[in-house]
């Protein structure tokens, strides 16, 4: 077996054992896929500084997310169909997340479902709400989050309508896979993937089916996807989802200043800087580049935290540094996930603890809570101007 150093090095894997239709549903962004670049590359453009002579003994990156104790600030992000890059998958990430003492996540468009996660784990995870034209449904999701004991209810604002993705469209992307000449050929090469998947608790949104009234075919996420999601919801609403729950609540999505702003004011417990990983608006700005914006408008008013292009330890320590509190990643650990299963999940998260943890000790920094706009090189013009 290789030896794998790195996030990229699951990349890789991942992209031979995966069927390609699931490869690409993750590996995309947008339309021209430049919000999705960078996303990426603009963490790049951030550099370190270097301290020596510190005494780097007793280090700890342990904190807290919305007053969760974490080992490291870093949560597993909402992915749909996670279930297809690996048999179960949801069932798998929930666990290395929680033997790493990190959140779990579960969106809405997950294949295991609420109950199958929260029966096979036994721990609370954080349950991820996209809100449908059908009312009674996203009622009846959020009193199931309840019953599960979801510990915080993650509410995505940037997804009311989907974003294109050329290669799903090309792809006919589908859960289960719609079997083409095309799609055949290619499972044909994936047969390790393909005897987990026979042997899987699901292989369609568990979530959704038996769940919504008169809807029976979810197998194309797109259509389903255009006929169900709400267009019309507000922050009106969204008040009213936060009342509902009753609970920690996450905003996730914001990407402007006026925005976080607002849910500040609705007295959410955290917001995710976040474009979704470049998957909706393309042509929006990384949410890297938009953190020092967002941390000045509303850093002190409440929990900020970042996802969107990690790829590393180290872009987890910028963020950090930059004053989040805390991050989410989503490809890096469906890389883990599609390579390995359960056991990627948690190489994924040991990569990135042990990048974070030296990386921190070369900033001579002890702690994630000490780390700061000290321990960073950021080019003057890195917001950009822009009128
Ligand atoms: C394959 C895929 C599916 C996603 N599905 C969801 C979802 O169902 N709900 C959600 O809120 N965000 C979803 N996201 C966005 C992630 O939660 C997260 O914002 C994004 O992956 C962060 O960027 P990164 O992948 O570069 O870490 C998805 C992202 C990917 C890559």
């Amino acid at each position: 077996m290789a030896v794998i150093t790195n996030i990229e090095d699951l990349k890789r894997i991942y992209e031979r054992r995966v069927p390609r239709m699931f490869y690409d549903y993750a590996e995309s962004g947008s339309w021209t896929e430049q919000t999705f670049r960078e996303n990426s590359s603009d963490f790049d453009l951030i550099r370190l500084r270097q301290r020596v002579a510190v005494d780097m003994s007793g280090r700890s990156t342990a904190s807290q997310m919305v007053g969760q104790d974490v080992a490291m600030p870093v949560a597993l992000a909402p992915v749909g169909l996670t279930g297809m890059q690996n048999a179960d998958g949801e069932i798998k990430a929930a666990r290395a997340a929680n033997e790493f003492g990190v959140p779990f996540t579960l969106s809405t468009m997950s294949i295991n479902s609420i109950e199958e996660v929260a029966e096979a784990t036994g721990r609370p995870f954080w349950f991820q709400l996209y809100t449908m034209r059908d009312t009674d449904y996203t009622s009846r999701l959020i009193q199931r989050a309840k019953a599960a004991k979801c510990s915080a209810l993650v509410i995505t604002l940037d997804l009311q309508i989907l974003g294109q993705r050329h290669k799903d469209l090309k792809n006919g992307l589908s859960a289960p896979p719609k079997l083409t000449p095309k799609t055949i050929a290619n499972l044909m090469t994936k047969w390790a993937w393909g005897i987990e998947m026979l042997g899987a608790k699901r292989r369609n949104f568990g979530n959704i089916v038996g769940h919504v009234h008169g809807v029976s075919d979810t197998a194309n996420l797109g259509a389903w996807t255009a006929e169900q999601f709400d267009p019309t919801l507000d922050w009106g609403k969204v008040a009213k989802l936060m009342e509902q729950w009753n609970g920690k609540v996450i905003l996730k999505g914001i990407l402007d200043a006026e925005d976080a702003k607002m849910a500040a004011k609705l007295g959410a417990d955290a917001i995710v800087v976040s474009n979704h990983g470049g998957r909706q608006l393309d042509g929006a700005l990384s949410s890297i580049r938009v953190l020092p914006e967002i941390m000045d408008a509303v850093g002190g008013d409440i929990e900020v935290h970042l996802d969107s292009g990690i790829r590393s330890g180290q872009d987890v320590l910028k963020a950090l540094a930059l004053g989040a509190k805390g991050t989410m990643i989503g490809r890096a650990f469906v890389y883990g996930l599609g390579a390995m299963g359960q056991a990627g999940v948690t190489k994924a998260l040991e990569v990135i603890h042990r990048e974070l943890d030296v990386t921190m000790a070369l900033c001579g920094e002890k702690n994630v809570a000490n780390l700061g706009r000290h321990n960073l090189l950021v080019p003057e013009d890195f917001g950009g101007r822009w009128a």
